[in-house]
């Protein structure tokens, strides 16, 4: 079997406002659209995504938590309803999404072999959280690609945040090792806002983009800083900064999706695409990608 790669990764955030501003089939709440900003950012990542063929998205999201271990869906065809338990009057979505059991077994093992705790998620009734289905929505709505999902065991919470996040970066050498062995071509999913002070109240209809700006200066003021230092490919400089940001713009980031996948493609300084910023219900948002294909460091297809 030839070695797999990671050919990108994609910060892909999971606003289920998104899906609703969208009004795919699937979704029952229907809309008159909002949030386009992001959703034209959404669009050019999925036309990138298509050029690159992968095998398969890994997506790691915030609202799948597991408080013991890291866990990887383990069934090969999942379906149901997933609704955001926060925004249910926005998102219900009918999911069928098709699982790469054999590489999330793999990831699972190479994360135990590294001294996490892990575990395959073998419910065949499990219904996916809202975090993974508005991202591989958001990504790619055909759902004509295989998944691994991978749950938040928010360690970064309960432990030391330098802690939490070295259990992150231990994840992503894991799943870079697994995509290796098992010979894949894998693109990385990311699903984490930026600045994550958001409103507590939804205007009378929830699409009046008339409503919609950052909640916090000073966060926004973060997010932009950190975007124009990943637009320059400066990872390093990042992840220095990464404790403050997250303290001070309480960056959903700290739930180690971010520093997941940067692990797994090994920190690459090199520049980020981004495809958009925009923010909802006031948190910060941005898609971005850094394909490592133009940047040399993964064979085209
Ligand atoms: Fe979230």
């Amino acid at each position: 079997m030839a070695q797999g790669q990671i050919v990108a990764g994609y910060l892909a955030p999971h606003p289920p406002h998104l899906v609703y501003g969208e009004n795919p089939p699937q979704n029952e709440p229907k809309s008159r659209g909002g949030w386009e900003q992001l959703r034209w950012a959404y669009e050019r990542a999925r036309a990138t995504l298509e050029e690159l063929k992968p095998d398969v998205l890994l997506v790691h999201s915030p609202h799948w938590i597991t408080q013991q271990g890291h866990h990887f869906l383990g069934v090969k065809e999942l379906s149901g309803k997933s609704v955001d338990p926060i925004f249910p009057n926005l998102f219900r979505y009918s999911f069928n999404l098709d699982v790469d059991v054999e590489l999330a077994e793999a990831c699972c093992e190479e994360a135990r072999e590294l001294g996490l705790t892990t575990k395959m998620m073998r419910n065949p009734n499990f219904r996916v959280d809202y975090g993974t289905i508005t991202t591989l929505h958001m990504m790619r709505p055909q759902w004509d690609i295989p998944v691994v999902g991978i749950s938040a065991n928010n360690s970064p919470y309960y432990l030391k945040l330098d802690e939490g996040l070295e259990e992150m970066d231990r994840l992503g050498k894991a799943t870079a090792e697994a995509i290796r062995k098992t010979g894949r071509r894998a693109v990385l999913l990311a699903s984490n806002t930026l600045c994550h002070w958001h409103f507590h109240e939804e205007p009378e209809i929830p699409e009046d983009m008339s409503m919609e700006h950052p909640q916090d200066y000073n966060g926004y003021l973060w997010d932009m800083k950190i975007i124009e230092l990943l637009r320059q490919g400066k990872t390093d400089e990042v992840f220095g900064l990464l404790p403050d940001f997250i303290q001070e713009a309480f960056a959903e980031i700290k739930s180690g999706a971010f520093t997941w996948m940067f692990s797994a493609m090994g920190y690459p300084n090199i520049p980020a695409e981004l495809h958009g910023y925009g923010t909802v219900i006031g948190t910060g948002n941005a898609v971005m990608e850094w394909n490592l294909i133009k940047a040399g460091l993964a064979q085209a297809a």
